[in-house]
């Protein structure tokens, strides 16, 4: 079949899922927001009545004492809890069993996620398991849910995912390592404190990495197809926020303005991609995650460039827009010129942040399997605004490697 006429269904597929964005209603959680506000959700927890709660977290960051606070909160306001802290990056089915057993031995009422995107999204999947009783391959995909959650909170430790406003969970199968998205407003949690004075340990690469996470989340769903005049403004703030205050933040990771700041700006993009969905970044960020174990924000940050150099001349006028929130027009410059000021800048915000343009672990001779997943993953899931063929993903992914 003709590429051209694939395109066609693509982009029909695409917008069915923007109709069912408007129709479907997308709820926002309950927001604490500034330092501190992690208690304040503690409270909130106890006053919904919760009397034990599974808290699902890293084990990284019960090691550095991140949770203490939050579970003197919690027993403070007698809430017993149990902590499941064997999430690890790129959560599988595995780890979200072993939760979801856990909750159950202790009749947990409740979930409390506490960490970056990878606790939030196992959490999310161990909630709607426990009341969908169905195997984690069987939720996976769009609004596969059926029944509410138990009840869930969350407190992201990263400013990058949006994981807490956003209607998706990530898990990956165990074997092949692929990631499988669950795709269902009722993953959203009831309540989600963004609180910056949890961020300012961060170690440096990972605040990068995480960052630009964020600000792709920001760039693809300002230059989706789906986009709408409320998406919009949430990525134009994202954007404008990330570009001052992510610099500030790896520099200085106890900044603790900046740090809260980042945790707004990272939200506000969440809120923009959970309904305009991402694009090829993510797509083919994916798969280097599920090949090659690359952290999701690293894979995003190095990909970024080549994706914008490619769409560039479809959403010319958008990457234009980014470049002037950004702050990077000067004078009367067109808006071609602008656009590729913006993609510049983006490099040169990796080379500040030590994030290398080529990825080290990308073999060529997978490159044919990879360019044909992030494809597959795109053109069913994305409303991207430049369609790229087999031949002109590999040649992009080519220029990837060392
Ligand atoms: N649900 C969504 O909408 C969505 C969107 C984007 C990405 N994701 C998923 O999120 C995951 C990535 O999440 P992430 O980038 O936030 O990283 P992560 O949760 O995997 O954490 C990365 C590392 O940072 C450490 N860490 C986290 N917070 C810390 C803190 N405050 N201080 C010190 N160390 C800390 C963790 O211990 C871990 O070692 C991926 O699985 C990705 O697919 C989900
Ligand atoms: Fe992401």
């Amino acid at each position: 079949m003709l590429f051209s006429l694939k395109v066609k269904g693509y982009k029909l597929l695409m917008s069915v899922f923007k109709i069912l964005v408007k129709i479907i209603p997308i709820p926002k959680p309950t927001l604490f927001t500034g330092a501190g506000s992690s208690l304040e959700l503690c409270s909130a927890i106890a006053q919904m009545g919760t009397r034990i709660i599974l808290i699902v977290t890293d084990s990284m960051l019960v090691k550095i004492g991140l949770l203490d606070e939050i579970k003197k909160s919690l027993s403070q306001h007698g809430v017993e809890y149990v902590i499941y802290d064997g999430v690890e990056p790129d959560p599988t089915y595995d780890q979200v069993e072993a939760g979801l057993s856990l909750l159950k031995e202790n009749n947990c009422e409740a979930i409390l996620a506490v960490g970056g995107g990878s606790p939030l999204d196992a959490a999310k999947v161990i909630s709607i398991s426990a009341t969908n009783h169905k195997p984690i391959n069987k939720l996976a995909g769009w609004f596969k849910v059926r029944q509410y959650g138990l009840p869930f909170f969350a407190i992201p430790t990263t400013a990058g995912t949006g994981s807490e406003v956003t209607f998706a969970a990530v898990v990956s199968d165990p074997v092949t390592h692929q990631k499988t998205p669950v795709i269902d407003p009722k993953t959203i949690p009831m309540m989600a404190a963004l609180d910056g004075t949890l961020m300012t340990g961060l170690p440096q690469t990972i605040t990068a990495e995480t960052g630009m996470d964020a600000l792709t989340h920001a760039i693809e769903a300002y230059i989706s197809n789906n986009s709408t005049n409320e998406t919009d403004r949430y990525a134009i703030a994202a954007t404008r926020i990330i570009m001052t205050n992510l610099p500030k933040v790896v520099n200085n990771g106890h900044d603790s303005e900046a740090r809260q700041n980042m945790a707004m700006a990272s939200c506000y993009a969440g809120m923009a991609f959970t309904k305009t969905a991402v694009g090829y970044v993510h797509a083919i960020a994916h798969q280097l995650g599920a090949y090659y174990q690359t952290p999701h924000g690293r894979a995003n940050a190095i990909v970024l460039p080549y994706i914008l150099d490619y769409s560039q001349d479809a959403v010319t006028d958008r990457l234009a827009q980014l470049a002037i929130v950004s702050g990077l027009q000067t004078d009367k410059e067109t808006n071609q010129q602008l656009a590729q000021k913006f993609i510049n800048h983006i490099r040169t915000m990796l080379k500040q942040f030590n994030i290398p343009e080529q990825l080290e672990a990308l073999k060529k001779v997978d490159i044919p399997l990879i360019a044909k997943a992030a494809l597959k993953e795109a053109h069913f899931n994305y409303p991207v605004p430049k369609y790229m063929d087999q031949s002109e993903c590999e040649k992009l992914l080519y220029k990837m490697t060392i």
